[in-house]
């Protein structure tokens, strides 16, 4: 009765509605309570449900993917991967995380390095090949993969070929360069305008760099026009502008110099910025449309 007053102070009592009314209250409650938390639990697992699924369609679809199709006669017989970053589409420039091995780019510098123009340099008392370092312009030597009896440039060629699908028949032979410190290369183009230099036969499309050294600092691959940055007409092609790509030993770069109609990118204009601290190696390979004959 005590709780008849303090609930039904100013309202029903509980006695008052009857015991049927109550049952039926109880009843409702315990509905509501059942459905609403079978509503929200079907809303958890309506969201945990798909993603059970949605896992195994993935991983169904990736055993798909990695699972070769037959092959044509000049076709592999396996899926492979070669990871790479779209650096800009202006110019269409790729790079290639961890192309070569350390190992592979210290043979091929070491392979170069008894190539290299020989020191014309006379050196004074006092003087040595260490402390006359960076006097000389950078140095280079041209070698081709069938030159390479560790056959690490054939390998090399081959992974370049695969990642451009442009035949390796199209590449001119590697060309390893080294910068000292203060060497550059001032922005210029790989392809050759038949404005200035007259009807070409054949034409460069494109460029891969493997850089077989980091380089302590300075160095960098620059494209100062990315994106049509700095096209005007009093551009100093001596600058180390635009977008900079640091060498890191291994690590490969390609940027296409034509648009696929066949006319040369402007954006692609490049250089080498000049080395600050350190040695800059770099083996580059430049493709052609046509055919090369050896
Ligand atoms: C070639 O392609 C570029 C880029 O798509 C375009 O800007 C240019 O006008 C084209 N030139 C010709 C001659 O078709």
């Amino acid at each position: 009765m005590k709780i008849k007053g303090r609930l039904g102070g100013g309202g029903v009592g509980w006695s008052s509605l009857g015991l049927p009314a109550v049952f039926l209250l109880c009843l409702f409650f315990f509905f509501a309570g059942f459905f609403g938390s079978t509503l929200l639990s079907q809303q958890d697992v309506s969201s945990l449900r798909p993603r059970p699924r949605v896992l195994e369609s993935e991983s169904e679809g990736a055993r798909d993917i990695d699972k070769p199709l037959p092959r044509g006669q000049t076709g592999e017989d396996y899926v492979a991967g070669i990871p790479f970053q779209v650096l800009s589409w202006k110019p269409r420039a790729l790079y290639f995380p961890r192309f070569a091995t350390a190992e592979q780019c210290e043979s091929i510098i070491k392979m170069a390095k008894i190539h290299l123009a020989p020191s014309s340099l006379a050196l004074r008392k006092g003087e040595t090949a260490e402390n006359t370092k960076g006097i000389r312009t950078s140095s280079g030597m041209f070698i081709s993969a069938s030159e390479d009896t560790t056959g690490i440039l054939d390998l090399i060629e081959e992974k370049i070929a695969r990642a451009t699908l442009i035949p390796r028949t199209h590449g001119e032979a590697f060309n390893v360069l080294r910068y000292e410190i203060g060497q550059r290369y001032n922005s210029h183009y790989d392809a050759f305008n038949p404005a200035e230099y007259g009807p070409q036969n054949s034409q460069r499309i494109a460029s891969f760099l493997l850089y077989l050294s980091d380089v302590e600092e300075g160095g960098e691959t620059m494209f100062p026009f990315e994106n049509g940055l700095n096209m005007d007409a009093n551009y100093d092609y001596r600058k180390c502008t635009g977008l900079k790509v640091r060498p890191r030993q291994g690590d490969g770069l390609l940027f296409y110099s034509l648009f696929p109609n066949g006319t040369i990118d402007q954006t692609s204009l490049h250089g080498s910025c000049p080395v600050i601290s350190g040695q800059k190696w770099v083996a580059t390979k430049w493709i052609r449309n046509q055919a090369q004959d050896d």
